[in-house]
């Protein structure tokens, strides 16, 4: 069960579990003090003058919290929040279903955005700048394109690749800001938020421990949590302190470090296959059995922050700090890349 933990956390869906734990207010919201504090003062502006919230970009990792944010945006603006993903908007007239039947104010949240289809992206150019949208209707001799007047809304855009939106997309919103990981001291005030709220028992220092090692990832730190407070009960007499926390989070193979099995299959493979690198994603991929784009998007950026895995022109090269981590010296070759 161990086996992808991470990875099946940060692929699924919202469960019911993730929403019963989503603040739905700013103060609720913890750590990320910039963005928090920008888009406080946005919303705040907006109200104050009676006006549409300027479009948002929310872009960042996995599980930092962009749909959290779009749900706190809405309940602040008090307006209704529409959801959509990019990759679900197969066809022009999709979007101007949804378009159509927003209110003035109201908010169209559109996770990877960065996977919309060129031809629907087009259409929401006009869309958010001038409330407009044109579509065809016929084909042939017919053909031709009508005009439909829409509401003001607010289109937040999330994205966990920000470099893959195209200049005219990004240039349409009002406001950009990037989630970075959190630190373990949020962390354990997310555990400690989600503890209470689950009612279990547990310590600080426990909560410190789940959040040390949940890769600066909220989503991944109330799974932890989760699984920690299924081992409390079965073995700890249902109270979380750090040793039953580590305990719990070893036999998941998460180390003390926070790596799970795949990332240290990652950084082994680099060094015993490549000879520390460099080497291209898809190489990588077929070497360790994993998806190109899930290294990419869920187990590199968390590497790369944390020091152990650099990105290079030529292709992925590990680091001192991966060394050290498996106990090994980089040979003369090899300490030439570092
Ligand atoms: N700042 C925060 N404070 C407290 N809890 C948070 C915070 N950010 C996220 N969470 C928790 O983490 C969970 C995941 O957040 P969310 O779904 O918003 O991430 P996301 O960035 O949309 O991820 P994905 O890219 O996978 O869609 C939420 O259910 C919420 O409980
Ligand atoms: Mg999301």
């Amino acid at each position: 069960m161990s086996e992808g933990f991470i990875r099946d956390t940060l692929s699924q869906a919202d469960t019911e579990f993730d929403v019963s734990l989503r603040p739905i207010r700013f103060e609720d919201y913890i750590g990320q003090v910039k963005v928090k504090e920008r888009l406080a003062l946005f919303v705040e502006a907006a109200k104050g003058r009676n006006d549409v919230l300027d479009h948002v970009l929310l872009s960042g990792p996995p599980g930092l919290g962009k749909t959290t944010l779009a749900h706190i945006l809405a309940q602040a603006m008090e307006v209704n929040l529409k959801v959509t993903s990019g990759p679900v908007i197969d066809k022009p007239g999709d979007l101007a279903g949804l378009l159509t039947n927003m209110e003035r104010g109201d908010i169209l949240f559109i996770d990877e955005i960065h996977r919309m289809q060129r031809a629907v992206e087009e259409y929401l150019y006009s869309a958010m700048e001038d409330f407009v949208i044109d579509i065809m209707i016929d084909q042939g001799p017919n053909a031709r394109s009508v005009r439909l007047n829409l509401q003001p809304f607010t289109l937040i855009g999330a994205t966990t690749r920000s470099g893959l939106l195209t200049a005219p997309l990004r240039s349409r919103f009002g406001l950009t800001n990037r989630l970075d990981y959190y630190d373990a001291n949020d962390l354990q005030q997310i555990i400690l938020r989600s503890s209470r709220i689950l009612n279990v028992d547990i310590s600080e220092d426990g909560a410190h421990e789940i959040g040390r090692r949940a890769r600066g990832t909220p989503r991944i730190a109330n799974n932890l949590l989760r699984w920690v407070r299924d081992y409390a009960q079965v073995r700890a007499g249902n109270k979380i302190d750090a040793e039953v926390a580590d305990q719990a989070l070893s036999m998941l193979d998460i180390d003390a470090d926070g790596l799970d099995e795949m990332d240290k299959r990652i950084l082994d493979t680099i060094i015993t296959k490549f000879s520390g690198g460099p080497v291209g994603l898809n190489s990588l991929a077929v070497s360790v059995g994993e998806e190109a784009g899930t290294i990419e998007e869920v187990y590199e950026p968390y590497l790369i922050q944390e020091g152990y895995l650099k990105r290079t022109a030529q292709g992925r090269v590990v680091t001192e700090r991966s060394y050290e981590k498996f106990g090994l010296k980089p040979n003369a070759a090899q300490r030439e890349l570092l």
